[in-house]
């Protein structure tokens, strides 16, 4: 076992890991400890205990509706894990951008996927380049906002939106909570407000709003929300 062997999907203890993100947040550090998820992978991308290995049925579900009708269609996927919906949308006819702050997580997918078509980027949501601006027809967020503290939410969710072109559609996956309730929780799932400022800061429009509990036991209630600029 190593120092890292709490995070590996087999040896995977919840209360060591959420320490440390604590540290990390208190240490006003709170991304400094990504990379360690998938170094504790050991190059296996099956190992990563966050990864479900498959797209969001629920992105899969949109793409199938062809929301985008155009001949070349580019997306971003943020913080893009180890590939699976970065991948989806590439075999949907995307021309994909799919960053990580990791370097492990973007060497898991360049492994996984020698193939690809999907530029694999580490890159920084908070400094991306200047070119990426408005870019991006659709932008993918998937459970990025709920590992960020409330202090980093508001400039990752602007950043996430100025990514966005004209008429673009951005989708945003997340746990949920009822407003006031699960203040500790590490993630912190978002509650419609933060949702609702993609609207109300970012002036995008909510074009579908879903509310539903995942097939865990207990069941963990998610928001699936698509936005157009
Ligand atoms: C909970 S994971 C979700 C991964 C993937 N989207 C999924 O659904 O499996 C959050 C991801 O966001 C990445 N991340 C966190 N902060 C980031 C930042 N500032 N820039 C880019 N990626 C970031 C992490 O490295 C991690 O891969």
């Amino acid at each position: 076992m190593d120092t890292l062997d709490f995070l590996h999907k087999d040896f995977f203890s919840p209360q060591k890991y959420k320490e440390m993100v604590k540290k990390h947040q208190e240490n006003g550090d709170p991304t400094g400890w990504f990379d360690a998820i998938y170094q504790s992978a050991k190059g296996d991308y099956s190992k990563v205990f966050w990864a479900d290995l498959e797209p969001s049925p629920y992105l899969v579900e949109w793409l199938e509706k062809d929301a985008v009708q155009k001949p070349i269609k580019k997306a971003c996927v943020i913080g893009c894990g180890v590939g699976d919906d970065a991948e989806a949308l590439s075999n949907f006819g995307f021309e994909v951008t799919a960053f990580d702050i990791s370097p492990s997580a973007i060497a898991l997918c360049k492994k996984r996927y020698p193939d690809t078509t999907v530029c694999y980027l580490v890159e920084d949501l908070y400094d991306y380049p200047a070119s990426w601006s408005e870019g991006f027809d659709v932008v993918y967020e998937c459970n990025t906002l709920q590992v960020l503290p409330d202090s980093h939410r508001s400039k990752a969710r602007v950043a996430i939106s100025a990514l966005l072109a004209k008429d673009g559609y951005m989708l945003v996956s997340c746990r949920s909570r009822n407003e006031g309730e699960k203040e500790e929780e590490i993630p912190k799932p978002l509650a419609k407000s933060e949702l609702d400022l993609f609207k109300a800061q970012d002036n995008l429009q909510e074009v579908y709003f879903l509310s539903y509990d995942d097939d865990q036991e207990p069941p963990v209630p998610h928001y699936f929300a698509v936005y157009k600029k």
